[in-house]
């Protein structure tokens, strides 16, 4: 007879993911067991705070459809999404890094030209001129690359939650040209509070933490032979920089923001250079 008590529980369910042929799944599945039982003895779990924490992540499954991913949301505000990122980007960390993508994103933006205006002529907001070039760990350009913008409109909003904006507003596909570069015309990005209306936003009030996420472009930057990266550019000025919701935020996404005249007035000039592995 085998019986467990509070310390042997863990050996007795952790070796029941031994498996010798997958290391990896055997590694992480143990460790996440020691993990577990180690967090519930130390905080001397009740059974009424498990079962509301069973009841949250069902809540959070509830809310889950194929257009609003709530466990995402909970990754994203847990920190999950962005230290997975951040370890990601150890192995080079030359390379461009990594941030969520976040909820908003469709497929299918329309692909434009250089110099195009992703946003409709008369959109309210600061204009902005989103530039820059796609390089290699070598710092060799990579043309032909594709760069997948999005944000939000000056309302905050973006386009799939909003009835006023046409869907493809704000977004735009483009590909860098023989110098790597790639410019496209468009307006500021403005902060953004994180969908608070399920279970990961009643949390999030409960302990009063802030829904709002500092203003950022997202693009997803990919080309043939390398590594895609999901990535977001953030503006030094933004109020929200060093609370951001997500803990998104990395030094070498964070742009201080400089202004020119153009023909469409005081326009935000954001140039970067993103760098992806093989
Ligand atoms: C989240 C990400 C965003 O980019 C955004 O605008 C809102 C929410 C998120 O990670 O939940
Ligand atoms: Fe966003």
């Amino acid at each position: 007879m085998q019986t467990v008590d509070v310390n042997s529980i863990t050996d007795y369910i952790a070796g029941t993911f031994e498996n010798k042929d997958d290391q990896r799944a055997s590694e992480v599945m143990i460790k996440l067991i020691q993990a577990l039982h180690n967090y519930i003895r130390e905080v001397n779990l009740t059974h009424a705070e498990w079962d509301a924490a069973l009841q949250f992540l069902r809540a959070v499954g509830d809310k889950t459809t194929d257009h609003r991913d709530e466990f995402m949301l909970l990754s994203d505000v847990t920190g999950a999404t962005s230290l997975v990122d951040i370890l990601a980007g150890l192995t080079s960390p030359e390379a461009t890094a990594a941030s969520p993508r976040g909820p908003y994103y469709l497929p299918n933006a329309p692909l434009v030209e250089q110099g195009a205006l992703i946003c409709r002529e008369d959109e309210p907001g600061t204009p902005a001129i989103f530039k820059g070039r796609v390089i290699d760990l070598q710092g060799r350009a990579i043309k032909g690359a594709l760069l997948d913008i999005w944000h939000n409109a000056d309302s905050g909003l973006y386009s799939n939650e909003d009835e006023s904006q046409d869907d493809i507003n704000n977004r735009g596909r483009i590909h860098t040209d023989e110098n790597g570069e790639f410019r496209v015309r468009t307006i500021r990005p403005r902060p953004y509070p994180i969908p608070m209306d399920g279970p990961v936003g009643a949390m999030m009030t409960a302990f009063g933490r802030s829904p709002w996420r500092s203003a950022h472009f997202h693009i997803i930057v990919s080309a043939d032979g390398y590594e895609p990266i999901t990535t977001e550019l953030f503006f030094s000025d933004c109020e929200y920089i060093d609370t951001d919701a997500v803990a998104g935020v990395r030094s070498s996404l964070v742009h201080q923001p400089i202004y020119a005249t153009t023909e469409r007035g005081k326009t935000l000039i954001v140039d970067h250079q993103f760098c992806l592995r093989k």
